[in-house]
């Protein structure tokens, strides 16, 4: 708006105008600035080729630099990219309806331990906090499955198998998951399906 167009406006149009430029102003950015294109070229080079599974470990990024240089802000930017491009690849549900949570924030303190970390990701996800433990009574379960010339995972087999007090807490719904038919010992089905409910 040009002075004379200001100048023009009734004093409740100028008040009102006034507010929304202080709004503006106090939320301004973020401006993406070469140093964040920069950074953001690096991150992606890192997260387009981790996709690496099994026992061979993914590339992480740490980024580091002097206070209020804007790596919150741009690592911020970043997840909301990787977001939206995660839901547009992916959808927003997994084929079991579960929303598809493709960046979880994490604020650690100093002393942070490995185990404290993994908790809070579950926290995040809200998942019960049993998944290691639902995780290897499945796998027994097919171990056993297959030794036993077996092709399905059945309640019986299961119920055979020795497992902690987590995972004892995790036969329900894996009962349920068994009752619709969505577990066999095979290899595709198992990892498809774990997937899904995790
Ligand atoms: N690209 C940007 N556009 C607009 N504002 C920005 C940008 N980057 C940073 N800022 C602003 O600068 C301030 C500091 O940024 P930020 O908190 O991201 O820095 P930091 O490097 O994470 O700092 P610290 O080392 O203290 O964690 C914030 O007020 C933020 O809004
Ligand atoms: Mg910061």
């Amino acid at each position: 708006m040009s002075r004379a167009a200001l100048d023009a406006l009734s004093p409740d149009a100028k008040a009102e105008h006034d507010r929304a430029r202080r709004v503006w102003h106090a939320n301004i950015g973020p401006l993406r600035t070469p140093q964040m294109a920069a950074l953001h070229d690096d991150l992606w080079d890192i997260v387009e080729t981790n996709q690496q599974d099994g026992d061979k470990a993914k590339g992480a990024a740490a980024i580091d630099g002097y206070p209020g240089l804007g790596k919150t802000t741009a690592t911020l930017v970043f997840a909301r990219e990787f977001h939206r491009r995660q839901i547009t690849e992916e959808g927003r549900s997994t084929p079991g309806g579960h929303e598809h949570l493709p960046v979880c924030w994490i604020g650690l303190g100093a002393n942070t331990t490995i185990k404290g970390l993994n908790q809070t990701i579950l926290d995040f996800a809200r998942t019960t906090g049993h998944i290691g433990s639902l995780m290897t009574l499945i796998s027994r379960g097919a171990g056993r499955a297959i030794r036993h010339g077996q092709e399905r995972l059945t309640r019986d087999l299961l119920d055979r198998v020795k497992a902690d007090e987590g995972a004892e807490q995790s036969r329900a719904p894996l009962q349920a998951a068994l009752d619709a038919g969505r577990l066999t010992p095979h290899h595709r089905a198992l990892r498809t399906t774990a997937s899904a409910d995790a």
